[in-house]
């Protein structure tokens, strides 16, 4: 049975048994920023269990995708090491939520081994929760398990998802790999951290929500969350010792060997390699599918130590050029049937991998290198430990992560300094620090967090309407609380309620006007510094404005016009973006102000002028469709199902804003928009170029300011039409007939030039000189190039028939200077040797070959002193 045919027999035996079959949910945890990955089945379904999220169905099954990677049982330096270890599985799972409990979730487990997999009953055990006698009685009573095959435990049969959230007690499955695999020992059993007693499946029973005190309250109803891994099941299913053999990993190790042209088992060291490679060229493609980049920080460093442990395995394979992507291309197509959205991102994910790859092999040898030169100096001094400092040097300037450089001393039994490398890392911290606290930032936004404490908020009225009547309640000037602000000042001013939009989401904050009885404030700018505090920085115009002031606050209504053109058009953008140029596009950044629009996205090529303009035709051709730009709330998951793009790992509350225009776009979106597409009245992309590895930026213009720019080009297009002398319909071919002109006239100048040349040549041999009975000719030429000395010097040469020539001028900036002799004298004098002093009094340096030499220098006043002490320098170098 191939691991393909395991995963559908479990989820067709769930589903025949009243479970919904659900999709795996995205590696990226939705909605919990607790979680670095999703490493369970159960992650999707946490808020199902505390009974905070409703589901229109009470059973689940799913084959999860899960990445752990870290943490004590997870070190990245065991996996391809051993026979379990991995940084991606799937986990087969089924779930109540309030439905069955213990009885039935054993029953089904028990059916699911023994019938549907027909395992040999004598080789399972179980394990229960110390002071289960509920589950231990099941096992007994209801399947026949013997007393003796079923073990307690207290730590490893309580189940949590972390420090806080659901949790209870759990019962495990474990299969006997034989006598013969393991440790031998006489007291081996069910527990023994060795390879022959192998869990495959758990049950947890969740019966509580665990608070951030350790206090367990129940849930409302008791649920169970089961978790089986495929890769083991698999392996028991194929009768191997390793899931690096079942077919779920073998075929990709095929792969490999292909490739690599050696063969798995031939050698411990490039099997290790090879496990390395299968297991992460897994977590490589389906982070990246599912939107993860390799960065420095979060999620994004995970993964790129997870690519740079790979990349050096391949080194040590014997591939020189990058592979990763070839094989994270192989594992996303081997898994298409049971994961076609991720198979479709893979030619997004091969560009991530190859580009990540060819930075990587640039910066590995020089890495390299300096870490033999520390093992060899370790060597001399008999020690083995790599000091903190090279650990650093090796992370900070050739992207060696901790655990790549822990991985390649391994095997020579060294060690890192873990401590010191924690000590240069905090050094580079505090540094950062500074940095930061020298803006002022943080305290600043103490004062905020107080107000917040204090029950200070702000409402926003502005989606409606552009005026509203509202109360002073927080009059701050340099951080601290004050009562008034008089004519002159500046102050923040906090209300009750305001229709001035708060900088958040990359749109930028409202301008406008502040009146009471006594005062008229200007609205500089409006910031949202903390959720629901909204705080105008102001400038008082005339009178006072005092702390709990009655006021009339009105938004500066042409720019905020102008600001939701933009917001509206960044949305169709996005939409555009990923209809042309595919689904992988994601949005990595924007900026929204009055003037224009910004808009960063994942994407790996350039995008190519056709591109561009059918992505500017699309957009505009939706804003001609006019559709009504419409807003509702929604809770968040049922957003996200139905398609609406949210920013990846943002935390959004339960209820969230929706934003949609027409069929064409729907994002998740706090903003103020356009009330129909086609108050945007024109798009136009201004540039697009690239800001770092896979990050595109685009910038562009709508409405009135989009107009304008067609008319600046249209008037500069005039313009040179004018000066060209043409209407605009000739202008190409006046432009192209004028190039050819140029280029004529150049070749002409050169002719006459070289004319010119070798009239002045005849001319020139009346100043030869005699030096030690040697002729010397050193003259002046200005307005003759480099270039222009060598062809003169040439026709000189053939004239003077032996001798030394020195030639130099004016030309532009510069001094070109050339020294030339004749073959029969180039033992005596070398041109090389002559130049350089020469050089030297007109600021420069030159050399070259025996019989001909130039330099360049910039100090023209000393052109004639040149000439004048070409004569003696000859004579020194003559005279030896
Ligand atoms: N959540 C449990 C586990 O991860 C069962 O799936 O082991």
């Amino acid at each position: 049975m191939t691991g393909s045919e395991i995963r559908a027999r479990f989820l067709q035996f769930f589903a025949d048994r009243g479970h919904t079959m659900v999709q795996s949910s995205s590696l990226v945890p939705h909605n919990d920023p607790t979680l670095l990955f999703t490493n369970a089945g159960m992650n999707q379904f946490k808020d199902c269990f505390l009974g905070a999220e409703k589901r229109d169905y009470l059973r689940a099954c799913s084959s999860q995708k899960c990445v752990r990677a870290g943490g004590k049982h997870n070190d990245l330096e065991n996996v391809g090491r051993t026979a379990r270890h991995h940084t991606f599985f799937e986990m087969l799972g089924n779930f109540s939520f309030g439905d069955y409990f213990k009885k039935e979730a054993i029953a089904y487990a028990w059916d699911f081994l023994t019938k549907e997999l027909g395992l040999d009953t004598s080789r399972l055990y179980v394990s229960v929760y110390t002071t289960d006698d509920e589950a231990a009685d099941i096992w007994h009573k209801q399947e026949g398990v013997p007393r003796e095959r079923i073990f307690r435990f207290e730590e490893d049969n309580f189940w949590s998802m972390g420090d806080t959230g659901p949790c209870g007690p759990c019962s495990e499955i474990f299969y006997d790999n034989g006598s013969e695999i393991g440790c031998d020992s006489p007291n081996c059993t069910v527990g023994c951290d060795c390879d022959r007693y192998m869990e495959i499946w758990n049950n947890v029973f969740m019966q509580f929500d665990r608070q951030p005190n350790g206090e367990l309250i129940p849930l409302p109803k008791p649920a169970v969350d089961t978790g089986m891994g495929l890769e083991r099941i698999t392996t028991v299913m194929q009768g191997v010792q390793s899931n690096y053999d079942t077919d779920l990993l073998r075929t990709i190790i095929s792969y490999i060997e292909n490739l690599a042209e050696k063969t798995y088992g031939d050698n411990e060291e490039h099997d290790v390699s090879m496990r390395v490679i299968a297991d992460h060229s897994r977590a490589t493609a389906f982070l990246i599918a599912d939107g993860v980049l390799p960065s420095n920080e979060g999620r994004g460093y995970v993964l790129r130590r997870i690519m740079r442990r790979a990349m050096r395995h391949a080194r040590m394979l014997g591939f020189e050029a990058p592979v990763l992507y070839k094989t994270a291309i192989f594992v996303l197509e081997s898994m298409a049937l049971a994961f076609p959205d991720e198979a479709k991102r893979s030619s997004f994910v091969a560009k991530v991998v190859q580009n990540e790859e060819e930075r990587f092999i640039l910066t590995l040898g020089n890495g390299l290198r300096i870490l033999q030169d520390e093992i060899a100096k370790l060597e001399q001094l008999q020690q083995k430990t790599i000091p903190g400092e090279t650990v650093f040097k090796l992370y900070d300037t050739y992207g060696f992560p901790f655990d790549l450089t822990a991985d390649i001393v391994e095997k020579d039994g060294y060690i890192l300094d873990e401590a010191g490398f924690e000590t240069c890392m905090e050094e580079q911290r505090k540094k950062a620090r500074a940095h930061w606290k020298g803006s002022g930032e943080e305290a600043v936004a103490g004062v905020y967090k107080e107000l917040i404490e204090q029950g200070i908020r702000s409402a926003f009225s502005g989606y409606q309407s552009l005026e509203d009547q509202s109360e002073v309640l927080v009059l701050l000037q340099e951080g601290q609380q004050v009562e008034e602000a008089v004519c002159g000042e500046k102050v923040e001013v906090i209300c009750s309620t305001t229709p001035c939009y708060g900088e958040s989401g990359g749109q930028v904050g409202d301008t406008g006007a502040i009146s009471s009885d006594e005062a008229s404030l200007r609205i500089i700018e409006t910031r949202k510094p903390l959720p629901n505090l909204l705080v105008h920085s102001c400038e008082v115009l005339t009178g006072a404005i005092h702390h709990r002031a009655r006021v009339k606050i009105t938004v500066d209504a042409a720019r905020r016009l102008q600001i939701v053109r933009n917001h509206t058009a960044t949305h169709l953008l996005q939409a555009a973006l990923q209809k042309i140029l595919g689904e992988h596009v994601k949005q990595a950044g924007s900026l929204v102000t009055p003037e224009r629009l910004r808009f960063d996205f994942t994407h790996f090529s350039p995008v190519s002028p056709q591109e561009l303009q059918q992505i500017e035709e699309l957009v505009n051709s939706e804003i001609r469709r006019n559709n009504t730009v419409s807003t509702r709330e929604m809770a968040s998951d049922e957003a996200i199902a139905a398609g609406a793009m949210a920013l990846f790992g943002e935390k959004y509350g339960d209820l969230v804003r929706v934003v949609e225009v027409g069929d064409f776009s729907m994002e998740l979106c706090g903003g103020t928009h356009a009330k129909a597409a086609g108050d945007i009245g024109l798009f136009r992309i201004l540039s697009e170029g690239g800001i770092a590895a896979g990050v595109r930026r685009i910038e562009a213009v709508t409405g009135d300011t989009a107009l304008a720019q067609v008319h600046e080009q249209q008037q500069m297009l005039s313009q040179i039409g004018n000066i060209l002398k043409t209407d605009q319909a000739n202008l190409e071919q006046r432009l192209h007939k004028l190039l050819e002109h140029q280029r004529q006239l150049e070749k002409d100048l050169e002719q006459l030039q070289s004319q010119v040349n070798a009239n002045l040549g005849g001319d020139l041999l009346s100043q030869v000189q005699i030096i030690e009975g040697i002729k010397l000719l050193a003259v002046r030429i200005d307005g003759c190039d480099g270039k222009q000395l060598r062809e003169l010097s040439d026709q000189l040469r053939d004239k003077l028939q032996s001798g030394v020539l020195v030639l130099t001028g004016n030309f532009e900036e510069s001094v070109p200077l050339l020294v030339a002799v004749t073959k029969d004298l180039t033992d005596r004098v070398s041109a090389g040797n002559l130049i350089k002093p020469l050089a030297a009094l007109v600021g420069g340096r030159g050399g070259g070959r025996p019989d001909l030499a130039q330099a360049g220098g910039k100090d023209a006043g000393q052109i004639d002193n040149l000439l004048a002490a070409a004569p003696m320098r000859l004579k020194d170098i003559l005279q030896g």
